[in-house]
């Protein structure tokens, strides 16, 4: 997508043709700067501090960090611990696991004065699949817009539509996912209006969602998390799209901490809910997405603390709480597919169960099935 009229992806090639650039998250809305990532290491904390973050973005990074630790030493011991390292950077968004697994499978076979070259290979061949999944998503998601947009009376003058968090281009490599459907939608022109959930505690979509939908120019609303459920009781939501982190082989989603509330809220509207997900975000092998998934728990002072831009246009951080209070931040919630209206995926859309995804990933099916 476009920053200031020049296209950018969330993560490319330094011009020296090894090191890796990527956009600093943790700097948005109120900076766009870019950072070279030149070790492992380096991936490994830009993944961790979430300066790249969004599950296929984080999986993106991992294939490249690869990529860099066998640049530095093509060896067996280096290319286990840059896995091991590159793994246990954040728990629960799949794609992490499903990146270095492809790779670390092929590479291990090979020679080990081959592998840097060919890590390389297959981290632009995940960069690229990633952009062309999310294209697809977008397709197949903004036809169900469509249907829905021409089901609403003849005056009304906006579709709106509810988002959570950032699944945006920034979250992957490009396009997004839940917001890859609304770049297209608009594009075509549906006149989509988004309501931003700023998505406590780090403001993903108050920061994130909001600048890049501003840059594409389509009208949105930041709205506090807590405002979704009064919104659709005032039939103020036509449709929720989000992304996912996993999804689990029975159809439950994992997202960022606050989607489950929200599917309750459309459950109880009948507000349709939908989760726009590529297929390395499906976890095959997790077969109960509510009592499987590792739920990320991270440093309480994201809930202690909030920061923003003060009236010297400085960025700094503030604690909102009293002084030593306890906090818990767990990171992310599972939806149980029976609030989930349908899944968009690159093949299509489906049911939130083992049967609709299977229907559209038959290799999944395993012999004899
Ligand atoms: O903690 P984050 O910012 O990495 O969480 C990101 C999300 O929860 C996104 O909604 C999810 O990765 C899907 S985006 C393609």
């Amino acid at each position: 997508m476009k920053v200031n009229g020049k296209p950018y992806r969330s993560i490319w090639l330094n011009n020296n043709g090894w090191a890796v650039d990527i956009i600093d998250q943790t700097r948005l809305p109120h900076e766009f700067v870019t950072r070279t990532l030149e070790t492992m290491q380096d991936a490994a904390q830009a993944i961790s501090v979430m300066q790249v973050r969004g599950a296929p973005l984080i999986g993106a990074t991992a294939a490249y960090g690869l990529a860099l630790a066998l640049h530095a030493d093509a060896g067996d011991t280096n290319l286990r611990w840059a896995c091991e390292t590159l793994l246990a950077t954040r728990p629960t968004a799949v794609n992490l696991r499903w990146a270095l697994q492809r790779m670390g499978f092929e590479l291990e076979r090979l020679p080990a004065d081959m592998r840097a070259k060919r890590a390389y290979q297959m981290a632009a061949e995940i960069c690229n699949e990633d952009v062309d999944i999310n294209h697809a998503i977008g397709q197949h998601g903004m036809d169900v817009v469509r249907n829905l947009w021409d089901k609403k009376p003849p005056d009304a003058e906006t579709f709106n539509i509810l988002t959570h968090c950032n699944a945006g281009w920034l979250a992957t490599v490009d396009w997004g996912t839940a917001l890859s459907v609304i770049y297209q939608a608009h594009d075509d022109g549906i006149p989509v209006h988004v309501w931003v959930d700023e998505t406590r505690p780090r403001n993903q979509g108050a920061a994130l969602t909001a600048w890049e939908l501003a840059a594409h120019g389509i009208p949105h609303d930041v709205i506090v998390d807590n405002a979704g459920g009064h919104l659709m009781q005032h039939g103020l939501v036509d449709m929720c799209i989000t992304g996912t982190d996993r999804t689990a082989r029975n159809g439950d989603v994992c997202n960022k901490i606050g989607t489950y509330l929200k599917a309750l809220a459309a459950f109880d509207n009948d507000v349709p809910f939908y989760v726009a997900l590529p297929g390395p975000t499906i976890d095959w092998q997790m077969a109960d997405g509510v009592n499987g998934i590792p739920i990320e728990q991270r440093d309480s002072r994201e809930v202690t603390h909030v920061a923003g831009k003060n009236n010297d246009g400085q960025v700094e951080s503030v604690q909102i709480t009293p002084d030593g209070v306890s906090a818990r931040n767990y990171a992310f919630d599972v939806t149980p597919a029976r609030l989930v209206t349908g899944l968009f995926t690159e093949r299509g859309v489906c049911e939130a169960s083992e049967s609709g995804l299977l229907g559209l990933y038959p290799e999944q099916k395993g012999p004899g099935k």
